[in-house]
């Protein structure tokens, strides 16, 4: 049997308070909850997964830098960092991995400021829009890109 593929999930600012930020435009899923769900698909697909979750942009970045001695994909909610940060973007380039990016809400149907993301233009797509199923749409697409 190969080896499983592995992919790091990296969560941005502000999405460990899921489940009551905002709950008309994020709805009530906690971040757990999207975690259990993802980790129950990875099982199921014969795949690994680890999370990560930080409201800090270096520390991000230092996971990131880290992960290509792990993982064999990233699949990222870059959430505020994802309209303004190029470091982020840079990290994600450097690992030389395949990056899904994901956003619950519709990044294009909102404000102005957020129609832009500084990740997509390095990510392998996006999935915005579709709440908390997009997660696992994107680890699904993750996983048949690397040939699961
Ligand atoms: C988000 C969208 C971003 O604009 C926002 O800053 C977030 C969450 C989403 O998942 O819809 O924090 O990435």
């Amino acid at each position: 049997m190969s080896d499983p593929r592995r992919v790091l999930v990296v969560q941005g600012p502000n999405l460990n308070l899921l489940g009551t930020r905002e709950p008309e435009v994020y709805g009530t899923t906690t971040l757990d909850e999207i975690h259990a769900d993802l980790a129950a698909a990875a099982k199921a697909w014969g795949a690994e997964v680890e999370f990560f979750q930080s409201n800090h942009e270096g520390a991000l970045i230092d996971r990131i830098q880290e992960a290509p001695s792990w993982a064999d994909g990233i699949l990222i909610n870059p959430a505020g960092l994802g309209h303004t940060s190029v470091s982020l973007r840079d990290a994600l380039a450097a690992t030389g991995l395949p990056v899904v990016e994901v956003h619950l809400s519709n990044i294009f149907a909102r404000e102005e400021f957020r129609r832009h993301s500084t990740i997509s233009g390095v990510a392998l797509g996006v999935v915005t829009g579709l709440g908390p199923i997009g997660y696992r749409l994107a680890l699904e697409a993750l996983l048949r890109h690397l040939g699961r």
